[in-house]
């Protein structure tokens, strides 16, 4: 079945950026020059999909505004001449079908995906976790879809990780069936050091077949007291198969300060427009800061040595 809807989740507080998040959403924080969830939204687009299900919750209405038509803010462009700005406010708009369903309460991610149930519907559907962003030559969701699509099962994306990282991402057990896939013999949310059955982590995209909606009626809370989507996936792999693609290139974590730092930096350096520029002053930056720490291993040479 062709997959044609998505859903994004989008309905957590964003403590990690208090205070920057107090009263606007954390999908709406800046990346160079679109907000974090816009890059889902596009993702999702690029791969097919005809209808997106956001799952917000209270205080995230700039979400729904910023893919909304603004008639006053193109009146006011189309009478300064800002005709290409204009275009491009009213792409934002016009680009896909895209409906909210609210989570009324934060019971976690398995609980935001459960409650898309009705919208989604009997028919398999990929989600994406908008902190997570990809720098890719290939989609990996597209690859993702292709797998799900030969061997007709769910597919989850994972990607080494150290391990002393394991503690803060959902694991699986692998039995590898070509490169860079493998089955899925089972899942753990966060699992302590020591005791993760490997170091393949699940990274935030994922094609789900429906049944997981049955899995997520099950499932009790986990990790933090939490509807794990981690827990109700080791449910659906008992019952049929689930694959997992194991992505090239960098990924960024845009849920903590420095991912999202981090990732502004390597998105604004890749950037045709502003690349170059922004190039330069990265360069200066670095050679204050290593002029800086020469005048302080000058001065203090103890400190230097710290
Ligand atoms: C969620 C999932 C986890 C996954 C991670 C990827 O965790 O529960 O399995 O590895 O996203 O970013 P969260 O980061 O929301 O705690």
């Amino acid at each position: 079945m062709k997959i044609r809807k998505a859903v994004i989740t989008a309905g957590g507080w964003g403590t990690r950026f208090l205070p920057l998040t107090k009263s606007q959403p954390k999908e709406m924080l800046p990346l160079v020059n679109k907000p974090l969830i816009q890059y889902s939204v596009e993702e999702a687009i690029a791969c097919g999909v005809e209808l997106i299900v956001i799952v917000t919750s209270l205080g995230k209405r700039a979400i729904e505004d910023h893919f909304d038509r603004s008639f006053d803010l193109e009146h006011a462009l189309q009478q300064k001449g800002e005709l290409k700005m204009v275009e491009e406010i009213r792409r934002l708009s016009n680009m896909v079908d895209i409906c909210y369903v609210r989570q009324k309460e934060q019971l976690g991610l398995g609980h935001a995906v459960l409650m898309t149930r009705n919208v989604i519907g009997d028919e398999p559907f990929v989600l994406l976790l908008p902190d997570d962003l990809f720098e890719y030559r290939e989609v990996p969701l597209k690859r993702m879809i292709e797998i799900y699509e030969r061997y007709n099962a769910s597919v989850i994306a994972v990607k080494e990780v150290a391990e002393h990282e394991v503690n803060r991402y959902g694991i699986i057990s692998p039995q590898e069936v070509e490169r860079r896939v493998y089955q899925v013999t089972g899942l753990v949310e966060k699992p302590p050091l020591g005791e993760s059955p490997s170091n393949l982590a699940i990274m935030g995209r994922y094609v789900l077949s429906p049944e997981i909606f049955e899995c997520l009626e099950c499932t009790l809370p986990g990790r933090n007291q939490e509807i794990q989507l981690t827990d109700a996936l080791q449910g659906l792999q008992r019952s049929e198969p689930v694959y997992a693609y194991q992505f090239e290139g960098e990924r960024y974590d845009a849920g903590t300060l420095n991912g999202w730092l981090e990732a502004t930096v390597s998105l604004a350096l890749a950037d045709p427009n502003i690349g170059p520029q922004f190039r330069e002053c990265v360069h200066r930056q670095l050679s204050r800061c290593a002029r800086e720490e020469k005048a302080i291993s000058k001065n203090d040479p103890v400190q230097s040595l710290r």
